[in-house]
Parts: structure tokens; C-alpha cells; sequence
């Protein structure tokens, strides 16, 4: 049984999904934690109503990243992750926490990576008149929004498109994609060669 922590900042929809994803595909697995830099997070009360335990480390009670990061770590380590998901946590994380969790911590980007790192990625897909936009599964590396692609989904740039039409359709595929390629993870079917992630048995990770 691996244990899974999960970080969000704000509604935590993916959390939802995979949460969900967790308990009716029997993974291999557990949520032990759902924590929140943001004690009005929404995701937290989801979380409590499943018996999750949950934590808050409101940032804003830091004076810097660094201890900001050192006490999220003391945290996340009390619930002895061998998996650590960034679902929708919006703090850059320093590259002393990155270390502690390399290879086992992943994130979801709501662009196409390398393409629109940062934020406001639907906005600029818009107005760079992109025809594809989407979102991206990743493992995380001390640069910001880089670091091995476990999985991508893409869909279609609409003529009328705002920015809430397009991120309701990539949240969507999100939702889908980011359960999937964290049960790969925790059933070990995913091989890393050269910083190219691949599926054991080419299962698509074009989702
Ligand atoms: C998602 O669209 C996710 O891709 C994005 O925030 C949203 C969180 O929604 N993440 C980032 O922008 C990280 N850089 P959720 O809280 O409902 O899962």
C-alpha cells in the first residue's frame, strides 16, 4: 500500500478526481493527507467529509520561502508519503523541498509544456491564437512547470473562446488524465530513461 499526500491551494477538483479514482479502481494505495497553504481552501472540506486527515500551512504565517518549505516538509512527512501530488497548489516550492521528494512528487500544468510555463496559461494560448491548448502531467524538477512529461492531454482552441470556455475544457481532461497517470505511479509502471518517462506496457500517455 503506498501512501499519497496531496498539496492543493483552492477548490481541488483534481484532488476530487483522484480521490475518487483511488477508492473505485482499488489502487494500490491510500490518501493519507490533503494539505492547504490556504486555510479557505474548498478542497479541505471534501477532504474532511471522506475521513481524510488535513493540514494547513498558511504561507502567509512565513517570513520566506525557506521556511515556508521547511515547514511543509515537516508536515507532508508526518504522513510518510511515497507519492506527493501538487494538485492545483499554487506556491513555488524551493529547490532544498524539490529535493526531498525528486521522483516521487508530481504536478499538473494547465498548458501544453514546454509551452506557457507560469500562469494565466489559458489567456495566453488565447491570445497567441494557439488552435491546441491543454495540459500536462508532470514530475517536479526545481525549475518552475519543467521536469519529465508522465502524461498530456489536448484539446481544441475554439473560435469565441474565453478563457473560462477553455479552462472548463482542459479541466475536464485534467480530470480524467491526472487520476491515471498517478495510478501508474503508484503501481510502478512507469520507467524513466534520460528524463523521457514511458509507460511499461505502452499504455498511451497521450490521454
Ligand atoms: C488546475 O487547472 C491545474 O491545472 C492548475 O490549477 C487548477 C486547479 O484546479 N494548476 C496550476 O496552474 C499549477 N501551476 P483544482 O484546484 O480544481 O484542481
Amino acid at each position: 500500500m503506498k501512501n499519497i499526500v496531496i498539496l492543493i491551494s483552492g477548490r481541488g477538483s483534481n484532488m476530487e478526481a483522484i480521490v475518487q479514482a483511488c477508492a473505485t479502481e482499488a489502487w494500490p494505495a491510500r490518501i493519507t493527507a490533503v494539505i492547504s497553504n490556504r486555510p479557505g481552501a474548498a478542497g479541505l472540506q471534501f477532504a474532511q467529509a471522506r475521513g481524510i486527515a488535513t493540514a494547513v500551512v498558511d504561507h502567509k504565517s512565513f517570513s520566506d520561502r525557506d521556511t515556508f518549505d521547511a515547514e511543509l516538509a515537516r508536515v507532508v512527512h508526518g504522513f510518510a508519503p511515497d507519492v506527493l501530488v501538487l494538485a492545483g497548489f499554487m506556491r513555488i516550492l524551493t529547490a532544498g523541498f524539490v529535493k526531498q521528494f525528486e521522483g516521487r512528487m508530481v504536478n499538473v500544468h494547465p498548458s501544453l509544456l514546454p509551452a506557457f510555463t507560469g500562469l494565466h496559461t489559458h489567456r495566453r494560448a488565447i491570445e497567441a491564437g494557439c488552435k491546441t491548448a491543454g495540459a500536462t502531467v508532470h514530475f517536479v524538477t526545481a525549475e518552475l512547470d519543467h521536469g519529465p512529461i508522465i502524461a498530456q492531454t489536448v484539446v481544441p482552441v475554439l473560435p469565441g473562446d474565453s478563457e473560462a470556455t477553455l479552462s472548463a475544457r482542459v479541466l475536464a481532461r485534467e480530470h480524467l488524465m491526472y487520476p491515471r497517470a498517478v495510478r501508474w505511479l503508484v503501481s510502478d509502471l512507469l520507467r524513466m530513461e534520460h528524463g523521457v518517462v514511458t509507460h511499461v506496457s505502452g499504455e498511451s500517455q497521450l490521454v
